[in-house]
């Protein structure tokens, strides 16, 4: 008998009746669980009975049938298409088209490399074969999700690692052990297919972010790397208010902004955990001040434009430009002569993954492509504050003189900065939008000036700011009501 058809019938006897056996691997036991196997909702195509191997493996070929493994069809994405002609249940899948678009589909370098299950033979670049098996597969914790052939991330990272076949090499990021990073590699069986948009699967209970929760394999293009990933809209009420939410599937189509897949747990809409930060309310347009996200800024003087002029990555900013958020969130290695990710081409991935600097008790780790000075104090380096100057110019900060300058409208901002050791974040204490600041009388400020715990207020109780003087006390120093 040729060696494929006992092959063909032991793994028929181990799929169909053979119990869950402890050895890894495809098919073993657990076709009759799989979505395929389902006796009652499983595949359908010709009048044999639902979910058995007939449907898909019609004749044996040593009968001289035209197609591999009696297959109905060749052995390409066209047998998967025959029935998968539309979206998938949950809408990941969105069928041959949207799957002919993708750089999973269009790269010639899109094979599985193994090691297991083995590499996929040369010509098989693009298949749905490089991620599913239409058996289903078991590890030690039992049926994969999905008809996958591995679970979670270790299914991506096969791929986009040092080793390839994908030059995107996303594994340095997302295990930068010690590092700041998503918890991509560290949270394990958070993530289902089918969490659709409950608020709960994505909020404090929880926590979890993986691969599929912000890319669409069936979907994403170096060129809309989001693309058809859910998300939440929002529409935007008055400055400071939680915006009204939409949750939008993901076969919803239509442009994705970075900032609402984000918004999936990152805002109000879900049950953020104590103490994190609503990014939706606080980066309202809205909003007194904003970094511009959701919508242009509203900074037009002509020092805010010398101050992205002068900013140390290009191409330089101008008053009014939008910037997301994986322009200040992502690995360390991006290099600050680039301002805005849309613009880098180089080999380091972009994007929130990981490689962000360490917890330390001085530089904040959220997850930041340059350093940020959290806690005052020390000798001024402009490397402190190397995220800022990629986009905003370093000149300000870097003098003693107090005479007004053409590229700040505060000229002491290098005496604090420089001489007397304050941090950017003891002014801009809520830096993607004032409706976050710590004090809510500060809420109300332009210009993103919003003071941290430890300024205090003077008389009042809270620190104040008028738009051209303050009145608060600092490390002892005073200023009443002191005008620049
Ligand atoms: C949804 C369609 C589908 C169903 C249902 C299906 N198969 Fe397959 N089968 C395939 C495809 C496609 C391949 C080729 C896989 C590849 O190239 O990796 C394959 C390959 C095989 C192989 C060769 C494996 C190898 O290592 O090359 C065997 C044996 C097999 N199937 C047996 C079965 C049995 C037994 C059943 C029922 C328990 C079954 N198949 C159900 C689509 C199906
Ligand atoms: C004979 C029809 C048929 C063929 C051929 C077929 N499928 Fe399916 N597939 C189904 C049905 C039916 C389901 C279950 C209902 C659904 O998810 O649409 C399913 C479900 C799936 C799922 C979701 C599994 C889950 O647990 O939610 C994946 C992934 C999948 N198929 C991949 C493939 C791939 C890859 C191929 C080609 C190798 C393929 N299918 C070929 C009919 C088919
Ligand atoms: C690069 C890997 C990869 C490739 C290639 C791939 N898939 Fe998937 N597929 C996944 C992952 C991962 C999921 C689960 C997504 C999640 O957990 O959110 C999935 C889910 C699915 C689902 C179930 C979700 C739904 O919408 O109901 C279907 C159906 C499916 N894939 C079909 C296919 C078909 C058909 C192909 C080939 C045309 C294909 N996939 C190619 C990785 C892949
Ligand atoms: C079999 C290999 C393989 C697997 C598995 C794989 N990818 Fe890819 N992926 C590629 C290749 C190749 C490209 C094209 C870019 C390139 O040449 O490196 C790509 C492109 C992408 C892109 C578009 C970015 C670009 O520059 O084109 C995204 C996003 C992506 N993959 C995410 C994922 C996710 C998420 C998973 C897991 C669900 C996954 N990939 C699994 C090989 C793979
Ligand atoms: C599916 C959920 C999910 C999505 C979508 C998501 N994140 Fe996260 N993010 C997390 C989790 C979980 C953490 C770990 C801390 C926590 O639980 O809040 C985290 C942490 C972070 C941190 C570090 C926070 C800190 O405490 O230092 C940043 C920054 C961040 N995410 C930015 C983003 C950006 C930007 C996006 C959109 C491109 C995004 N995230 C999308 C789940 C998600
Ligand atoms: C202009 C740069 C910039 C942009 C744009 C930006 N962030 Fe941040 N983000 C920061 C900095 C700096 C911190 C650290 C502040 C701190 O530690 O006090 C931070 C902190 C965070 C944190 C951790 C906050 C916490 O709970 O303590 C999250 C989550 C986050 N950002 C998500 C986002 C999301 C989502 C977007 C887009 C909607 C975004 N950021 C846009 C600079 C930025
Ligand atoms: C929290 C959300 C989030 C998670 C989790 C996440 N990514 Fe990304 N990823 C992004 C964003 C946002 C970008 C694109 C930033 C940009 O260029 O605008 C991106 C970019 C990419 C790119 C293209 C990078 C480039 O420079 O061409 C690939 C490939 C990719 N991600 C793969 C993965 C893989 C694989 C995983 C899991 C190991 C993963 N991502 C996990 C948000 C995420
Ligand atoms: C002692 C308080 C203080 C500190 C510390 C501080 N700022 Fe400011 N900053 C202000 C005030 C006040 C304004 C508003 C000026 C105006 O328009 O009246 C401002 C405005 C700005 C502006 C808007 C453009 C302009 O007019 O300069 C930028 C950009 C800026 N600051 C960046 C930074 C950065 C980056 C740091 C840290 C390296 C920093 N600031 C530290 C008080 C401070
Ligand atoms: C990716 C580019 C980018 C980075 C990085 C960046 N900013 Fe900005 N920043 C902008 C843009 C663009 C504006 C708004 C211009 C406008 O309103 O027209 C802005 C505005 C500001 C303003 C004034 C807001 C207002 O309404 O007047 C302050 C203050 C500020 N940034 C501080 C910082 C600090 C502190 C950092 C470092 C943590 C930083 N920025 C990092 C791009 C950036």
């Amino acid at each position: 008998m040729p060696s494929h058809v006992s092959r063909s019938l032991s793994l028929c006897a181990l799929m169909l009746v053979g119990p869950a056996v402890a050895s890894a691997g495809e098919g073993e036991g657990v076709y009759m669980s799989t979505a395929h196997g389902d006796a009652v909702t499983g595949v359908n195509r010709t009048s044999g009975p639902v979910g058995a191997c007939v449907q898909c493996h019609t004749a044996p070929d040593v009968t001289g049938s035209t197609f591999p493994l009696g297959l109905f069809t060749t052995n390409d994405n066209a047998l998967c298409f025959d029935c998968h002609n539309g979206a998938g249940p949950q809408g990941i899948f969105q069928g041959p088209g949207a799957y002919l678009m993708t750089a999973h589909w269009t790269s010639g370098l899109m094979l599985w490399p193994g090691p297991l299950p083995p590499p996929r033979p040369a010509g098989s670049q693009g298949l749905c074969l490089n991620c599913h098996t239409p058996h289903g597969a078991q590890d030690a914790l039992g049926l994969v999700p999905v008809l996958g052939y591995v679970r979670e991330e270790a299914l991506c990272l096969a791929c986009h690692d040092a080793n390839g076949p994908s030059v995107v090499d996303v594994a340095q990021q997302v295990n930068a052990a010690g590092l700041a990073r998503h918890p991509v590699v560290t949270v394990a069986g958070a993530h289902a297919a089918d969490e659709g948009l409950d608020p709960a699967a994505f909020g404090a209970l929880n926590r979890h972010a993986e691969c599929a929760d912000c890319h669409n394999p069936h979907a994403a293009r170096a060129s809309d790397v989001l693309g058809g990933v859910s998300r939440i809209s929002v529409s935007n009420g008055a400055g400071g208010t939680v915006p009204a939410y939409t949750p939008r599937a993901a076969d919803v189509g239509g442009v994705v902004f970075e900032f609402e897949v984000c918004f999936k747990c990152h805002s109000s809409w879900t049950n953020l955990p104590a103490g994190a930060r609503d990014l939706a309310t606080e980066t309202n347009p809205n909003n007194a001040s904003f970094h511009p996200v959701q919508g242009p800024g509203t900074n037009m003087t002509s020092q805010m434009a010398a101050s992205l002029a002068g900013g140390l990555g290009t191409p330089h900013l101008t008053t009014g430009a939008i910037i997301t958020c994986s322009d200040c969130h992502g690995g360390q290695a991006l290099p600050t002569t680039v301002t805005t990710v849309s613009s880098y081409t180089g080999a380091v991935p972009t994007g929130p993954h990981g490689d962000g600097d360490a917890p330390t008790a001085a530089y904040s780790s959220a997850i930041l492509r340059g350093r940020y000075r959290l806690n005052a104090g020390g000798q001024y380096s402009s490397t402190d504050y190397e995220l800022c100057f990629t986009c905003h110019s370093p000149a300000p900060f870097n003098t003693s003189s107090t005479s007004s300058r053409s590229d700040t409208r505060f000229r002491y901002h290098g005496r604090h900065v420089r001489d007397w050791g304050a941090g950017c974040n003891d002014c801009h204490n809520s830096l993607h939008g004032s409706a976050g600041a710590f004090y809510p009388s500060n809420r109300q400020y332009a210009r993103l000036v919003a003071f941290s715990s430890i300024v205090q207020g003077r008389s009042s109780l809270e620190p104040t700011w008028s738009g051209s003087s303050c009145n608060l006390r600092c490390h002892g120093e005073s200023h009443a009501n002191e005008s620049y």
